[in-house]
């Protein structure tokens, strides 16, 4: 029987243990973390994902700035925002919600980001930074995932990591974060043939598919640990992982819940990001 990664719990710590940090560095220095989440469109995810973020972000004692924009802004005009927040010192963290609509290029936007207020971690310069082994922004997902590893005392050096899915966002940088710990990695995706021989080898296996249920007990080893970062809706309309909970539980050591497991320490991420970058903009650090 498997022992529950609980990322809700540590999200909850993480985050009132940040917020006493805050406190602290406000009575001390009179520095205040601020935060710029601007939102473009009325995608519905996104619009839940943002209220999540600013929600917290005051919880933790920061300094909170949300831009809604209508779907019909210019690239042009998103673009000259973002060069007037990277300017604006009261901002230490900016992060645009994607996706972004069509007429305008993620790249580009991405791109006008300062990679010092990059909290999402995923400019160019950051990637670089990662995987030249630099400090550097960290995409907050695999962040808080690597987060949990240390909290649970999960063991990653010379173990074998397999990846599936090799988004930029979690997939690829997670593979750049375990390999620093010194883990074996494998990366695999949705072109990858005889997928379960290869799960069936890892004594970690993170799977970042964005399809419900697809990871089942033939896919993994006795004894592995599982970290399910999908979040998706099954036919009932109820939450689901890109694992099958009840069929991998018997038979693993650690996994992870979906929904209360990877999901709630990616914005705890982005507020310790943000926190800690503002103390770097204040040469504190
Ligand atoms: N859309 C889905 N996840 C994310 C994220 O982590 N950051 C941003 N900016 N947009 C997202």
């Amino acid at each position: 029987m498997a022992r529950l990664i609980d990322g809700k719990l540590l999200a909850q710590k993480m985050q009132s243990d940040l917020a006493q940090k805050v406190a602290q560095l406000e009575l001390e220095k009179g520095l205040v973390p601020g935060l710029v989440v601007i939102l473009v469109g009325k995608d519905p995810a996104s619009q839940i994902y943002v209220r999540h973020k600013e929600r917290s972000a005051k919880q933790a004692g920061f300094y909170s700035e949300t831009v809604r924009l209508p779907e019909t802004i210019s690239q042009q005009e998103l673009l000259d925002l973002v060069e007037q927040y990277n300017h604006d010192a009261r901002f230490h963290g900016i992060l645009v919600q994607l996706p972004l609509p069509d007429h305008i290029d993620e790249e580009a936007v991405v791109l006008a980001i300062d990679p010092d207020k990059d909290v999402d971690g995923f400019h160019p310069v950051n990637t670089g930074r990662l995987w030249a082994g630099q400090p550097a922004m960290l995409p907050c997902t695999p962040a808080g995932i690597m987060a949990l590893f240390e909290h649970y005392n999960i063991d990653l050096e010379g173990k074998h990591a397999v990846i599936i899915g090799r988004s930029n966002i979690v997939g690829k940088p997670m593979a750049a974060m375990l390999l620093a710990a010194n883990a074996t990695v494998t990366m695999t995706h949705s072109r990858t043939k005889q997928l379960k021989t290869i799960t069936q080898q890892a004594d970690i296996l993170i799977v970042a598919i964005g399809c419900s249920r697809l990871i089942t007990a033939d896919h993994v080893k006795p004894g592995a640990v599982v970290i399910d970062v999908g979040m998706n809706r099954d036919e009932q309309g109820k939450l689901s992982g890109d694992v099958d909970f009840a069929s991998l539980e018997p038979l693993v050591d650690w996994i992870t819940p979906v929904p209360g497991g990877v999901g709630p320490m990616t914005i705890t991420m982005l507020l310790e990001q943000t926190y800690q970058s503002a103390r770097r903009f204040a040469i504190l650090d």
